[in-house]
């Protein structure tokens, strides 16, 4: 046990599919594993391991932001022995050529700063996916005929942003969408030299106002499951 998770050692798999959402946690667990069970449910973050195609896959919450995100992943990876990390969440488009459903790939996060900035201190270190990971999404993505775009990421610490000159820079700089998570998800991969990667669907566009209805988020997160295990198993 940490003290954020409650699993029993040998609880976790080697991968983790990271929702931000528990509940999402829950519903992909039951959808898409079998021999489920729940392993943990601290503050009600919810992290389930069951089998996919003869793989052992643990899928839990991250809550939101990166402070949240950086405690389940440190005690996923140091505690439990996690050794592949794929976030599966939502995000932000951020150009013209990307639509409300469409999945991106993010193969480098960038930041105003992260939780990790107090070890970087003057560095900009630069968050990236695993190419492995990333090239086994894509490949997943393009046969399943799910558009798919794969480029910069922007981790945002807000999402109620009065700073909308910083989200124009990364438009202009051809950044594909913002999120909140998976910059620091990035920067621990790296410290604990494990694969990381994140998926994510457009669930809301910054150009066209556009966002996607609560009802038709389910099928888009699915999508973005099956990518993410066939990708941890390629
Ligand atoms: N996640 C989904 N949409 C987002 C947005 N517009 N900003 C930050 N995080 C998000």
């Amino acid at each position: 046990m940490t003290v954020h998770i409650g699993a029993a050692p040998g609880d976790i798999a080697e991968t983790v599919l990271l929702p931000g959402d528990p509940y999402r946690a829950k519903w992909a667990a039951e959808t898409f594993l079998t021999d489920v069970k729940l392993v943990n449910e601290v503050r009600g973050m919810l992290g389930y391991t069951g089998m996919w195609n003869g793989n052992r896959v643990t899928i839990h919450g991250t809550g939101m932001g990166m402070p949240s995100l950086s405690i389940y992943v440190n005690e996923l990876i140091t505690t439990y022995g996690a050794k592949t990390l794929i976030r599966i969440g939502s995000c932000g488009g951020m150009q013209e050529s990307i639509k409300v459903r469409d999945v991106i790939i993010g193969m480098t996060a960038t930041t105003l700063s992260t939780p990790s900035r107090g070890i970087f201190k003057e560095m900009n270190f630069a968050p990236c996916a695993d190419y492995g990971l990333l090239r086994a999404a894509a490949d997943a993505a393009q046969s399943r005929g799910t558009p798919t775009h794969v480029g910069g990421i922007y981790s945002s610490d807000v999402f109620y942003d009065e700073r909308p000159d910083l989200n124009e820079q990364m438009i202009r700089h051809g950044i594909l969408g913002v999120e909140m998570e998976a910059a620091e998800l990035y920067n621990l991969a790296a410290r604990h030299s494990c694969r990381a990667l994140a998926i994510l669907t457009v669930s809301d566009h910054l150009l066209t106002g556009e966002a996607l209805p609560s009802d038709q988020r389910e099928k888009s997160f699915g999508d973005m499951v099956e990518i993410a295990l066939e990708a941890a198993f390629a």
